[in-house]
């Protein structure tokens, strides 16, 4: 399996943080926002990874990571996405380094506490279709959320004003080649994205979508409240236990 970890967008929620840096070299706690991520997959036995950038500062990934020597890696894939068409538009840079292999896909700015390698042994069992990653959160309204039928998943909304449930869908997404052709069929939000949860409604259209609870804490680091939590999560409890 193969990681794509999407660092593009231009993170206007956090200006003037990122008028002249991208999002994802802002500091949490004691290292660059973008080592989380990485080592999410490299804790998941992935090491094959790609990273999708944007924004003014792309250059600056390549001078901070390299080839990724730091995470033990030989070789870091970068590709660059132009302007903020959504996170399945940056997904959809991925196809061709894909290349018809299973992909776990991270948002930039998601940070976990644990480890997601349960998951991704199971998702290797599954034969096709896509798995995501579910956390109960006091405000729904900000994420994708997760409408849940006895222990199916049924549909998600992406920022409902009334959620019908408590569980966000998180920024970790496994998926089968087929990610690409659904990609390929979308059409922009409201807010002129591509959303990321269209392509997970269309596999939970199919019956192909299979969702597990994350284990320990979940933030994303967007907005000044959760980039200031994501900071004292880290400094309390460390992040990215096996
Ligand atoms: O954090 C989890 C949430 O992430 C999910 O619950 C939502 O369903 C999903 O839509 C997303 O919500 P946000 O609105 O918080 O996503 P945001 O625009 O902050 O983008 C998250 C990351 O995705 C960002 O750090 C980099 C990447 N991204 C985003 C956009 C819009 C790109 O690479 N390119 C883009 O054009």
């Amino acid at each position: 399996m193969k990681g794509v970890i999407l660092a593009g967008g231009l993170g206007t929620r956090l200006y003037p943080l990122t008028k002249v840096t991208n999002k994802h070299l802002l500091p949490v706690y004691d290292k660059p926002m973008i080592y989380y991520p990485i080592q999410i997959l490299i804790n998941a036995g992935i090491d094959d990874i790609l990273i999708v950038t944007g924004g003014n500062n792309a250059g600056d990934f390549l001078r901070l990571l390299g080839n990724g020597k730091e995470f033990g890696l030989r070789h870091i894939n970068y590709t660059y996405q132009q302007g903020e068409g959504g996170i399945a538009e940056a997904l959809g840079l991925a196809e061709f380094f894909a290349a018809g292999d299973g992909i776990c896909v991270v948002l930039g700015d998601n940070i976990i506490e644990k480890n997601i390698r349960k998951a991704v042994e199971d998702f290797k069992k599954q034969k096709e279709g896509a798995k995501i990653l579910l956390k109960e959160v006091p405000d729904p309204h900000r994420f994708g959320v997760a409408e849940l039928k006895g222990d199916r998943i049924v549909g998600i909304e992406e920022k409902p004003k009334h959620p019908k449930s408590n569980y966000a869908v998180i920024g970790i997404y496994l998926y089968d080649a087929t990610v690409f052709d659904f990609i390929k069929t979308l059409t922009p939000s409201e807010r002129g994205e591509l959303e990321i949860t269209d392509v997970n409604n269309r596999y939970i259209e199919k019956g192909l979508m299979t969702y597990d609870i994350l284990e320990g804490w979940w933030t994303d680091a967007g907005t000044f409240d959760s980039l200031l939590r994501a900071n004292q999560l880290v400094a309390q409890t460390g992040a990215n236990k096996i």
